[in-house]
């Protein structure tokens, strides 16, 4: 299977399937190209360093949204993938996309969704509204991206302790090493092996 993962920052996500690839805990599966909105984003050194093409492409290159949208979806198209990862990917994907990528394009978020997501519910603003609330457990969820925010499909959720005097930046780096890092590969590899599909809008795993 071939892949396309979308960054905007740090990498990590990026990072932790890479090393998956290299380990044998994804299987069938290959990198093609990865794509970033941000020149500067260190995800972009992570895939040069595993010899990955990196591009870049970012709405503030082009007149309209709508320009991007379209050049976005047609260089998307020319590296032929089965699966666009999202991994940390700040861009709202063009509506065509979803359309023509129906099922195969698949985002980590850092909460047990429906909790803590939707709009202006990302990155560190995620855990701060976790901790702010009082929860004691949340989690990270792999999810196949529809027309909504955070609201597709849910393939997989892993759920993460929150502890006493916890910071945003502390609980992401938990929700992160035990969660994102684990079920996204996780969740590329049961795609990879044909073990997922979606029926009536819920997300079907063929355990073996
Ligand atoms: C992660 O916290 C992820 O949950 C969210 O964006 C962040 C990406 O981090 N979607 P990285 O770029 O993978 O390190």
């Amino acid at each position: 299977m071939k892949i396309a993962v979308c960054v905007s920052g740090g990498g990590t996500n990026l990072q932790a399937i890479i090393d998956a690839i290299d380990n044998g805990t994804i299987t069938n599966t290959q990198i093609e190209v990865v794509i970033s909105n941000n020149a500067d984003a260190y995800a972009l050194e992570r895939a040069k360093k595993a010899g990955i093409k990196a591009v870049c492409i970012s709405p503030k290159s082009y007149e309209s949204r709508a320009a991007f949208n379209e050049d976005f979806l047609k260089q998307l198209n020319s590296y032929h993938v089965d699966l666009v990862v999202l991994a940390g990917f700040l861009v709202v994907i063009p509506p065509e996309m979803i359309k023509q990528y129906r099922n195969r394009i698949i985002n980590i978020h850092p909460s047990l969704i429906p909790s803590f997501c939707g709009t202006g519910y990302y990155g560190l603003k995620v855990h701060e509204g976790v901790l702010a609330r009082g929860v004691k457990v949340t989690g990270a969820t792999c999810h196949f991206v529809d027309e909504g925010t955070d609201t597709g499909p849910i393939i997989l959720q892993k759920a993460v302790e929150v502890k006493q005097g916890d910071t945003p930046e502390v609980l992401q780096r938990r929700v992160m090493e035990q969660a994102e890092w684990k079920i996204m590969p996780h969740a590329i590899d049961l795609i990879a092996n044909g073990r997922v599909s979606v029926e009536d809008g819920h997300v079907i795993i063929d355990e073996k």
